[in-house]
């Protein structure tokens, strides 16, 4: 394991964007805790159906927020109250936004810094999403669109949860770019075009090769990250389908991980025999998934890539990937310098680069 410092992204140890921390049915009435970005966080629904992400502690006498099974605010069902969370300790009250509305024994004004820092959320594709900024701004742009997750049409991904790795987001990312471990990793033979296109905040990859479990004839594959922490992919061959892989850090040097495949079934509604077979699609795409995996839990931080021709574009990969860990007036100098589109030598261009997007 190596950190953020020992490969020298930036002056931020964790990167800006938009993160999932949960799957949406997680979060409900009861508060739950959660770890990510070297802190300590917790989870609840309000009663309007708001998600409320913020730091565990409470600024009073620095109780957890979540963790408590024995407090007569947590056993009376008053922890929740509204939109609103109680401290289990001596009952104060703050608001989604953080900010305490209520101190229910002391008639003096509330201190101005009785207040917790909490996140920007979203709810996506049955996830929630937080922003993280050590500069604590505003989102500065938006998840991918995802009007399939509403579509009849489409059978909605199920989560699957991959589970913790010991090794920096930065090994993860350097994947949307690395042609050669194609076809060893994942049976990619044949490869027709590949290229990458560095957009600011996006990154694409595109691919029409064989793969040896999802398709017996080319597969098109295009993937992309939108920000740091949020990979998708569509992909033909037996389904059109849309793949997200979505990684958040939780120390500095190691993290957290999500799979989902969601697929348009050739008839509507699905027949039992599509939903058999759908289901082995995304068992067939985690274990695609998984391969890559096999790889980070065991491999050695590679803080320098040996780079050879007919390697992807890794050092503009890691440049791009900068511009997360730096304060944002900074981050378009890291987008200008490396927007445009790259096809790694021995490979030729995607003729139709917007077909999928
Ligand atoms: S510690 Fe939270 S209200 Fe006192
Ligand atoms: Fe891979």
């Amino acid at each position: 394991m190596a950190t953020t410092a020992e490969y020298d992204i930036g002056p931020f140890t964790f990167p800006r964007g938009w993160f999932v921390v949960g799957e949406a049915s997680e979060a409900t009435n009861k508060p739950v805790s959660l770890r990510y970005f070297g802190r300590d966080m917790i989870m609840y629904r309000g009663a309007s159906g708001k998600v409320a992400v913020m730091d565990a502690y409470c600024p009073h006498m620095k109780t957890h927020l979540a963790n408590n099974t024995t407090s007569y605010v947590v056993m009376d069902g008053k922890q929740v109250d509204g939109d609103d969370i109680r401290c289990p300790y001596h009952g104060w009250k703050f608001g989604p936004d953080g900010m305490c509305n209520e101190i229910p024994y002391s008639p003096a004004p509330i201190p101005k810094a009785a207040k917790i820092r909490s996140f920007p959320v979203k709810e996506w594709g049955g996830l929630i999403l937080i922003w993280h900024d050590e500069e604590e701004g505003e989102p500065d742009y938006d998840p991918h669109p995802l009007p399939e997750w509403d579509d009849k049409k489409w059978v909605n991904w199920k989560i699957d949860d991959l589970g913790q790795l010991g090794c920096h987001s930065q090994e993860v990312i350097d994947n949307i770019t690395d042609k050669a471990h194609l076809e060893p990793i994942h049976g990619s033979m044949n490869i027709q075009y590949f290229e990458n296109e560095y957009d600011n905040h996006v990154v694409w990859q595109r691919l029409l090769a064989g793969h040896k479990t999802l398709s017996d004839d080319l597969l098109q594959n295009d993937t992309w990250y939108t920000g740091p922490g949020l990979l998708m992919s569509r992909m033909g061959g037996y389904y059109n389908s849309i793949m997200l892989v979505a990684h958040t850090p939780i120390e500095d040097g190691s993290v957290q991980a999500w799979h989902a495949l969601m697929v348009e079934p050739p008839n509507y509604p699905p027949s039992e025999e599509d939903k058999g077979a759908i289901a082995a699609y995304q068992e067939a795409s985690r274990t695609a998934l998984y391969q890559d995996f096999d790889v980070w839990a065991n491999k050695q931080p590679c803080l320098q890539v040996m780079q050879v021709v007919g390697d992807g574009p890794f050092g503009k990969t890691r440049q791009w990937y900068k511009q997360f860990y730096h304060p944002r007036k900074d981050a378009k100098k890291f987008q200008d310098a490396v927007n445009g589109v790259y096809v790694t030598k021995g490979t030729a261009r995607d003729p139709w680069p917007d077909a999928a997007e």
